[in-house]
């Protein structure tokens, strides 16, 4: 009876420090993200949710309710430096010679919302830097922060989350692991399934920011 009830408890704290151990490593996680992520640029993507979505899409690919209202227009933003971004974003779009259904958003927004949102374009219309964000978000807990096999929880599990600065494996095979986890690759069960969690889009920007990360020798 004793004995029965002290396995019970090895079990139930094994299971808590597991527990605890993932929340502590999702905590980091959050924290190397948001020191990633600086606050203008989080700030910034709330000002272009509530101020330019509604015409350029919520990825600021031109996929949005109103695209069908500017016919023509493309309301796709394309990567471009800075000051073209505050151009045309505090003064409207025919003062770089676009559409005049570009609003001038000077006397709307204060000047600090206008650098905000100029930051957070600069990662939302640059795909390996959006990637980047996915995979800070979602895979450092396992791969690390460097995406050197070595994160906090890659001690788990045997085998350990890949060395992805020195993968041998081609993008199609990476899409093919990403989208339907390592199971159904013959791999280990705990690389996880991530189409149940992203977008096709995103798979695609984790992709091309892992291009970025490999260290040829
Ligand atoms: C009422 C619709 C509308 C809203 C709202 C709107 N825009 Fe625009 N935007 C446009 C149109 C139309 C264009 C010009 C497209 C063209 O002429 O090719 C444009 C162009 C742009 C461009 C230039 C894109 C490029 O690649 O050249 C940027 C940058 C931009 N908008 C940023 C913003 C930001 C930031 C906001 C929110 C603060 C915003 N827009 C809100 C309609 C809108
Ligand atoms: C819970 C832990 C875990 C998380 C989170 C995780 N992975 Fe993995 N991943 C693994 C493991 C374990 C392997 C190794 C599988 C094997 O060798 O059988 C792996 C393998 C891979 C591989 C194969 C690389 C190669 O060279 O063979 C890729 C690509 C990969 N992961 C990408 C990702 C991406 C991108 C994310 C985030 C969207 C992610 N992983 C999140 C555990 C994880």
């Amino acid at each position: 009876m004793k004995r029965k009830l002290s396995m019970g408890l090895m079990v139930t704290l094994c299971v808590f420090s597991v527990t605890l151990l993932s929340a502590v490593s999702q905590a980091d996680s959050r924290k190397a993200v948001k020191k990633e992520l600086s606050k203008p640029v989080i700030r910034g993507g709330i000002v272009f949710k509530n101020y330019c979505t509604l015409c350029h899409g919520e990825r600021a690919d031109g996929i949005a309710r109103a695209a069908k209202l500017y016919g023509v227009a493309n309301l796709t933003i394309k990567p471009a430096d800075k000051d073209y971004y505050f151009r045309i974003i505090r003064n409207g779009g025919t003062s770089v010679g676009k559409s005049e259904f570009m609003p001038p958003w000077e006397d709307e927004l204060s000047e600090e919302q206008i650098r905000d949102v100029v930051a957070y374009l600069k990662i939302a219309t640059d795909g390996k830097r959006r990637g980047e964000v996915v995979f800070k978000t979602n895979c450092i807990l396992c791969h690390g922060l460097k995406a050197d096999g070595k994160g906090r929880a890659a001690k788990l599990y045997n085998p350990p989350p890949a060395n992805l600065t020195k993968s041998d494996k081609n993008d199609d095979y990476k899409r093919m692991i990403i989208t339907l986890g390592g199971a159904a690759m013959g791999r280990s069960e705990f690389m996880p399934i991530w189409s149940e969690q992203l977008s096709e889009q995103e798979i695609e920007d984790v992709i091309a920011y892992l291009r970025t990360v490999l260290v040829h020798n």
